[in-house]
């Protein structure tokens, strides 16, 4: 069975959790292997929605083993809070159907006061965080001094791995670090190991096993590919590696078990928090697109910064990710525009810009080139078929398709389950037909 990666192409908030739900329906694992609960994927299932930050968006299947990675930063509290949540609704999430990494690192309570003292210190150059402790808990993991969560389970290792890092903790956290207490962490540690025991494993071990055994793994990307820390707009970026190559590094595997990569892109595109956007709009098209978008922050409420569907960076998703497909979502958010513009490219004082910019200050300086089509006004949201959309949303697709260079091999027209409209197999890889 095939392995497929999922990964977003724009900053963010395209859908991936709605994509996530419903291709889960074909795999047997799903997996998060990056970032932590700055994420914020909705489901809408049967009317009811649900916001998973760090619950692998496979849950809601009742067969589906979910799997959080151990590139995932996880903070235990509110991940027990999300399970809680979920158990209410009648949704198991037993250790037989979530498996958290041995080797994932560990939120304490001290790296959301770190990412809070960060972002009130950048001042004016602050990148608007989702406040929810990622930079700092990756910074602790790569200075190697991070607890993870099979310390948990060991309260020796746990206070000893606490009590290395505390003074040079303190001395960062200066007057905002008064109430972090050795004792206070111990008692947290210790009941959430309690709590959570029965997950932690080593999930790259499961993964294989699973592989081994005939089972399709679903990698649920988590952000998008602009905010990756190596590839996107830095320093406005989140502190992992969004792309799909980390999937293997953030699950365990190797890159031989990826069979297909899909991307997943908003018919036109939105930001939340600092820096460089070459398409936002400030205006009527701004608003009309939060609106009808419903675009504001899955984990922090913001108000997300809307613009036009950028083809320079859906290019270069698709190089980054190595795309062998994309999902396309919200085209019925586009309905009701008489016209709507596509970024082509980029000029600086009207020269074409070839190669994308590595600084931020370039690329804010970037002029995007826009090519203007069609709108169309009917509603959208009832459709299935390809051929059934108005003739202007075809147009629209296809001139997407033809700018990105990869198949979009599905077109999402709402936020429920069946609102979709399948155009070619996702799981299809390079090379298969
Ligand atoms: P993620 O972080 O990539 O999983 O995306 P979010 O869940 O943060 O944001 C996507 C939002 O758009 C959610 O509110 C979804 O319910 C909604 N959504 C997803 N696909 C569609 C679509 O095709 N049309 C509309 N109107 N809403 C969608
Ligand atoms: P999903 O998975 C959109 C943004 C933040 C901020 C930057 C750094 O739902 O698409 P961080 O808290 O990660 O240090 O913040 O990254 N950001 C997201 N924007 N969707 C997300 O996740 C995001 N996760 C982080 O707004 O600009
Ligand atoms: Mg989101």
């Amino acid at each position: 069975m095939a392995n497929l990666v999922l990964v977003g192409c724009q900053w963010g908030d395209e859908g991936k959790g709605r994509v996530t739900d419903l291709l889960a329906e074909r795999a047997q694992v799903v997996v998060r292997f990056q970032g932590g609960p700055n994420a914020g994927h909705t489901l809408i299932v049967d009317d009811q929605e649900f916001v998973l930050h760090l619950v692998p968006s496979g849950i809601l299947y009742p067969d589906t083993l979910c799997v959080i990675g151990n590139g995932v930063v996880v903070d235990p509290a509110l991940l027990i809070t999300e399970l809680d949540q979920l158990d209410a609704l009648g949704h198991d999430t037993g250790p037989r159907r979530l498996k958290i990494s041995d080797r994932a690192t560990a939120i304490m309570p001290y790296h959301r006061l770190l990412d809070g003292k960060g972002e009130r210190e950048r001042g004016a150059g602050r990148i608007g965080t989702t406040g929810r402790g990622i930079g700092p808990s990756y910074e602790d993991k790569v200075a190697r001094r991070a607890v993870r969560m099979g310390d948990l389970l060991h309260p020796a290792r746990l206070r000893s791995r606490l009590e290395a890092c505390l003074p040079d903790l303190r001395r960062r956290l200066g007057t905002d670090g008064v109430g972090v207490d050795l004792m206070e962490l111990m008692r947290l540690g210790r009941a959430w190991g309690e709590r959570l025991q029965e997950h932690i494993v080593d999930t790259s071990a499961v993964i294989h096993e699973r592989m081994v055994h005939g089972d399709s793994v679903l990698f649920e990307g988590a952000q998008g590919t602009m905010l990756d820390i190596d590839h996107g707009t830095y320093p406005f970026v989140t502190s992992s590696n969004t792309v799909a190559g980390n999937a293997c590094v953030g699950s365990g595997v190797g890159p031989t078990d990826i069979d297909a990569v899909l991307g997943v892109v908003k018919a036109y595109a939105t930001r939340v928090g600092e820096g460089p956007f070459p398409t936002e709009e400030f205006d009527e098209v701004a608003q009309k697109l939060r609106k009808a978008g419903g675009e504001f922050g899955s984990t922090t409420g913001r108000p997300r910064r809307c613009g036009w569907f950028d083809a320079v960076i859906a290019r270069r998703s698709a190089a980054l990710n190595g795309l062998t497909g994309l999902v396309l979502t919200k085209l019925d958010v586009l309905s009701g525009l008489d016209e709507i513009c596509v970024g082509t490219g980029y000029r600086v004082f009207d020269e074409p810009v070839l190669r994308f910019p590595c600084c931020v200050d370039e690329l804010a300086r970037c002029e995007p080139h826009y090519d203007t089509v069609p709108g169309w006004h009917e509603d959208i949201s009832d459709v299935r078929e390809f051929d059934d959309l108005p003739e202007a949303a075809q147009s629209y697709v296809n001139r997407l398709e033809q700018l990105v260079g990869v198949p979009i091999r599905m077109i999402s027209v709402g936020p429920r389950r069946e609102q979709i409209i399948h155009r070619s197999d996702p799981f299809t890889g390079r090379g298969i037909a």
